[in-house]
């Protein structure tokens, strides 16, 4: 069963922000906003319920988990020294990537870095056109020696529309695509580690 995860890349405007709330609502665990940009803070002060958000940094992410059963961690969008502490403290490292090739070309230095961490660790591929069939992608992260998620979650206007109402994809539209790809990726997570 998995109590944490860090959802992790070095590069900036992935989504992890995004998936770091959506899956932190779903499993109702408390989201961790390390990265001093303060996204799902500013996210989550817009809601007035659960999640709880607490803004903190990396070197915390150890005394946290022993206070808080289930944690969700949003990661600074750059490959800064101390996000090995929090890695190595989760159980699941969730890196996130799209299929562009500015965000292919910034993975290796991003798995470098998970590598160092020696906890299981699944490459996400977020905002997938609707129509692209991910196994070219799933190939190159096979090159990469990467564990690929076998859910994708595609380019879905629900995930930002739901964000300036302080909401999740899954509670802007519970029956929608981007919902039922989020619920995926939670269960495959569970099913998987
Ligand atoms: N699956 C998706 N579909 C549509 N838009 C997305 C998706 N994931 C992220 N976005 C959008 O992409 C932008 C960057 O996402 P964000 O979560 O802030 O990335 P990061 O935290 O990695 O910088 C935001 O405008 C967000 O709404
Ligand atoms: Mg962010």
């Amino acid at each position: 069963m998995v109590n944490s995860v860090a959802i992790f890349s070095g590069k900036g405007g992935v989504g992890k922000s995004t998936i770091a709330a959506a899956l932190a609502q779903l499993s109702d665990s408390t989201l961790l906003d390390c990265d001093p940009q303060l996204s799902v803070s500013d996210w989550g002060d817009r809601r007035g319920s659960s999640p709880l958000v607490i803004a903190t940094q990396l070197g915390r992410v150890p005394a946290l988990l022993q206070q808080h059963k289930k944690i969700v961690i949003d990661t600074p969008g750059a490959l800064v020294g101390n996000v090995i502490t929090a890695l190595q403290s989760v159980d699941l490292i969730l890196v996130i990537t799209s299929d562009r090739q500015l965000e292919i070309d910034a993975l290796p230095a991003t798995l470098q870095v998970a590598s160092q961490a020696n906890k299981p660790t699944a490459v996400l591929l977020n905002r997938l056109h609707p129509l692209t069939d991910p196994r070219s992608v799933f190939e190159i992260l096979q090159a990469f020696d990467a564990t690929a998620c076998p859910v994708v979650i595609r380019e879905r206007s629900a995930h930002y529309r739901a964000w300036t109402l302080g909401k999740t994809a899954a509670e802007y539209q519970p029956d929608g695509d981007a919902a039922h790809e989020v619920r995926q990726l939670w269960n495959w997570i569970q099913e998987t580690y």
